[in-house]
């Protein structure tokens, strides 16, 4: 008989896979787990295409996350203000088609969350790297708010901030890393979210990078 440690400690509060973050708000940890090696070889054909760019705000500041997109439309920025655009305007070309690994996850997660039959239109590809962060906003240029948003995390770790329906109500801190997915809709379809500075770390996929997906019902 062998005796083992790890028996006699409670569990960890991360072992359970699925945690409610707010009505319509579910976490599911490691749920992409499995795919992780799909997704970022498509990620890999999409940014061959469409590569990394740094948007700039309607108020004139350079964004210090990478972006790139995928799907009918793409979300963009520019001194003009945000929307969704079918044509990359980086190359005057569509974005990339969704790969068939970002449909099929997408759709898996938003139904584990409780949101069946979400066919997305686009997804945001978001690239952090040691440093940079994501302020507090709301996902808001969609046409379509029954939808959901689907986020799925892959590298180094983060600290997801999960606010209200205010700009003032203070944000939850939730650890997101490699293979996690934030599933968002119904009540909580408008709250205010973010991403505090990424750490720095080695991941053994990804090195120093954090990507992010979010795929949105966008028309
Ligand atoms: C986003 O809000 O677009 C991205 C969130 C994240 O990077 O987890
Ligand atoms: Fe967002």
């Amino acid at each position: 008989m062998t005796f083992d440690l790890f028996d006699s400690l409670p569990p960890e509060p991360d072992d359970d896979p699925t945690e409610t973050l707010a009505p319509g708000a579910v976490l599911l940890r490691r749920f992409a787990r499995d795919d992780d090696q799909a997704l970022l070889a498509a990620v890999g054909d999409v940014t061959a295409s469409a590569p990394w760019r740094h948007l700039i705000t309607p108020g004139g500041l350079r964004m210090s996350v990478a972006m790139t997109n995928c799907g009918s439309y793409g979300w963009v920025s520019d001194r003009a203000g945000y929307r969704y655009d079918p044509i990359d305007p980086d190359s005057g070309l569509p974005w990339p088609s969704l790969p068939a690994p970002f449909l099929s996850l997408a759709a898996r997660a938003a139904a584990a969350g409780g949101y069946d039959g979400f066919v997305p239109d686009a997804c945001l590809i978001n690239r952090y790297l040691p440093g940079t962060r994501l302020s507090l906003h709301q996902d808001r240029d969609e046409q379509d708010m029954r939808a959901p948003i689907v986020s799925v995390s892959l590298g180094l770790p983060a600290t997801f901030l999960f606010g209200g329906l205010r700009r003032a109500d203070r944000p939850a801190r939730v650890r997101l890393a490699h293979g996690d997915v934030v599933v968002w809709g119904g009540p909580s379809r408008l709250v205010f979210h973010g991403i505090a500075p990424l750490a720095d770390g080695d991941h053994p996929l990804l090195g120093h990078e954090r990507i992010n997906l979010t795929f949105r019902k966008a028309r």
